[in-house]
C-alpha cells in the first residue's frame, strides 16, 4: 500500500487494519442476518408442514393428538439419550410428521371402521414413502425425512419399507418406532379397545432387542415413569388425551 505524504507508514498500518476490522465485523454482521433469515425459512416451511399434519388430523380423527403425542415422546427421549439439541429438535418435528403421508391414503382405507384386508393394508404400507416424499424438497429436514420413511421399520428386520435391521436403521426412526407402538396400543381402534398404560409397558419391554430398540424402550419407561411421578394422572391414558 502507497504511503501518504507526511504519514508515517505505521500509520498507514493502523488505518489500514481498522478498515479490514470494519469490514470484518461487517461480514459478521451479514453471516447473522442470512444465518437469521435462514432460519425463518424453515420456521416457515416447517409452519406449512404443520398445517399439512392438521390437515391429515381432519381426515383421520385416529391421528388427532397422537402426532403430537409421538413428537413430544420422541423428543424426550432423544433428550434423554443424550443426543446434540439439533437432532433432538429433527427427531421431535419427525415424530410429529411421522404420519403425514397418510394425506395420501384413500379415505375408504383410512377410515375403515373395521380391520383392513391385505389388499388394503398393502395401500397402507406406503404412507412412509409417501411422507417422505413429500418433505424430500427440503434439504435442512433430509434426517427428519429418512425418520419418516423408517418409522415402520423393525429392529428384526421384519418391518416396512426396506426391512433394514438394527442399527441400519435410523436412530430417530427407532425412537419414534417405541412411542408410536405405545400411542397405538393406548388408543381405541375400531377392532380394539385401547389397552392400559401397565399393559402397554409391559408390551414394549417383551418387544425391546426383539422389534424395537431395546436402549430407545428402556429410556422410552423411564421417561413415562418420570412423567407420572411429576403428574400422578398421566399414567392414565384419560389424562394423555382427553376423551375426543
Ligand atoms: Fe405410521
Amino acid at each position: 500500500m502507497a504511503t501518504r505524504v507526511g504519514a508515517a507508514p505505521g500509520d498507514d498500518l493502523t488505518v489500514a487494519s481498522r478498515r479490514l476490522n470494519a469490514a470484518y465485523q461487517q461480514t459478521l454482521r451479514y453471516a447473522e442476518d442470512v444465518r437469521r433469515l435462514y432460519q425463518q425459512v424453515q420456521r416457515a416451511i416447517y409452519q406449512s408442514l404443520l398445517g399439512l399434519a392438521n390437515a391429515l388430523e381432519a381426515k383421520d380423527a385416529y391421528t388427532r393428538g397422537h402426532s403430537e403425542r409421538v413428537g413430544a415422546w420422541s423428543r424426550g427421549v432423544a433428550a434423554a439419550l443424550g443426543l446434540p439439541t439439533g437432532d433432538v429438535d429433527m427427531i421431535g418435528q419427525a415424530g410429529l410428521l411421522h404420519d403425514i403421508g397418510k394425506i395420501g391414503i384413500p379415505e375408504a382405507v383410512l377410515r375403515k371402521p373395521g380391520a383392513l384386508v391385505p389388499e388394503e393394508w398393502a395401500v397402507m404400507r406406503n404412507h412412509p414413502l409417501i411422507g417422505a416424499q413429500i418433505v424430500a424438497p427440503f434439504d435442512f429436514f433430509a434426517g427428519g425425512a429418512l425418520m419418516i420413511r423408517h418409522h415402520h421399520e423393525r429392529w428384526d428386520g421384519s418391518g416396512y419399507p426396506d426391512g433394514l435391521t438394527g442399527d441400519e436403521i435410523p436412530l430417530g426412526a427407532r425412537i419414534i418406532a417405541v412411542t408410536d407402538v405405545y400411542d397405538a396400543l393406548t388408543s381405541n381402534r375400531p377392532y380394539r379397545v385401547a389397552l392400559s398404560h401397565a399393559t402397554a409397558i409391559e408390551h414394549l419391554t417383551s418387544e425391546a432387542g426383539r422389534t424395537l430398540d431395546e436402549d430407545a424402550v428402556a429410556v422410552f419407561v423411564t421417561l413415562m415413569q418420570t412423567l407420572s411421578t411429576a403428574k400422578p394422572d398421566v399414567g392414565a391414558r384419560s389424562a394423555l388425551r382427553p376423551s375426543s
